[in-house]
């Protein structure tokens, strides 16, 4: 399939406002120039698509290409010790401030070779395209130095040239500080220079940081925000995931595209997301791994009609997985998401969650990116485990 096509008999998870109507059967997608042209029911497709080669889809279900909005999948190293130090019962904070957790990365990333960065993420990268994924945003924050910041960047970014995804970088400096150094310090000579140099470099989609007891401080975090601001990037937040600090209401504040984690997220928090329209970012994943007990509120996420996205957080720590659809699982089974809100959470919102506006639904104008899946029910899409019906993939119009 390539060029202008038609895609027919078709269960059509179209993702848009007008969604709550259902899944559209016998549906047809026009695909012209790598973008849709139509997207809906067969009796409602204008004559002028009717002469296009047609490929019948046979009934299988198709959502937007699926969109991994939270990663760290660039770094190297294993923590496989720390996994079986937790198993033990040590936590992650103690882990950390005893030098392990992130700083372990750190020094085994800042030791790799680009060689070994790009083929360690490249083999994470396939397992996500393997089940749909077309779209993952990747962060730094495993150099902490400038060096090692901006090659996690380019290596994120070169992934792009390896393989058929789409790549959405995000500076994530303010992920720990060195052990010999300030949080303050290390903002003023290490992380914020480095943030604009990247910048600079057209490196930057997004500017993030780790606000938490064993991270930045809100205060320290504003700093951030105040430097992506000046820079004219827009900011996410790793918040609330141990304790409350206060980090959603601040990025709200300087309008975050989402705030993620938030397992301990207060009212107050979930109001100012609402208000400013942030998207909650849930990592199910990392919850289940760091055997957190505290939910998210999702009810009251629900209720003030925040945006909610799902995502893997894959990551060497808190996180080791690939799996989007195992985290839709997770999402349904561990924070009570129904498995449209789940399908919603790496579509249509997770686009929102990286400021896309060209992606995550089918409609026209919309990059064609989608997954076509062997499911009779999009409901399996969350309820299947270690399980990836995926059928098909099309990326920017070519199936791939
Ligand atoms: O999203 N919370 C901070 N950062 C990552 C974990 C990083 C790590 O442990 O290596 C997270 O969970
Ligand atoms: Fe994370």
């Amino acid at each position: 399939m390539a060029g202008a096509y038609l895609l027919t008999e078709a269960m059509l998870a179209p993702m848009t406002e007008s969604f709550a109507s259902g899944y559209a059967e016998k549906g047809v997608i026009a695909v012209e120039n790598g973008a849709i042209a139509f997207a809906g029911a067969a009796e409602k497709m204008p004559d002028q698509f009717s002469s296009l080669p047609r490929k019948s889809l046979d009934g299988r279900l198709v959502t937007p290409g699926l969109i991994d909005c939270h990663t760290h999948l660039v770094y190297a190293g294993s923590r496989a010790k720390e996994f079986e130090m937790r198993l033990n019962g040590a936590s992650y904070e103690e882990i950390m401030r005893a030098g392990g957790g992130i700083f372990s990365t750190v020094e085994a990333t800042r030791a790799a070779s680009d060689e070994q960065l790009l083929s360690g993420a490249l083999a994470r990268i396939d397992r996500m395209i393997a089940e749909g994924v077309t779209t993952v945003e990747i962060k730094s924050g495993y150099g902490l130095d400038r060096d090692t910041e901006l090659r996690m960047l380019r290596t994120a970014r070169a992934l792009e040239q390896h393989r058929p995804v789409r790549v959405r970088t995000t500076f994530l400096g303010a992920h720990a500080f060195p052990k010999d150094m300030t949080a303050d310090d290390y903002l003023t000579d290490i992380c914020l220079p480095t943030l604009e140099e990247a910048a600079s470099e057209g490196l930057v989609d997004a500017v993030d940081g780790f606000c938490e007891t064993v991270g930045f401080s809100a205060a320290q975090m504003e700093r951030v925000f105040e430097a992506a601001q000046r820079l004219d990037l827009p900011v996410k937040i790793h918040a609330e995931q141990l304790s409350d600090s206060g980090g959603t209401q601040l990025a709200a504040k300087y309008g975050a595209l989402s705030a993620d984690h938030l397992e301990y997220l207060s009212d107050d928090g979930v109001t100012a997301m609402a208000k400013a329209d942030t998207v909650a970012v849930l990592l199910p994943g990392a919850f289940y791994a760091l055997k957190e007990t505290q939910l998210p509120p999702i009810g009251k996420l629900r209720e003030a009609g925040v945006p909610m996205a799902v995502a893997t957080d894959s990551n060497p720590g808190s996180a080791p997985m690939t799996s989007l659809l195992l985290a839709m699982n997770m999402g349904a089974n561990l924070f009570g998401l129904t498995p449209l809100e789940c399908l919603t959470g790496v579509t249509a919102n997770a686009a929102k969650a990286l400021g896309l506006n060209d992606c995550g639904k089918l409609k026209a104008r919309m990059r064609a990116d989608l997954a076509i899946w062997d499911v009779t029910d999009p409901a399996e899409l969350s309820y299947r485990m270690g399980d990836a019906p995926l059928h098909k993939r099309i990326f920017g119009g070519a199936e791939c």
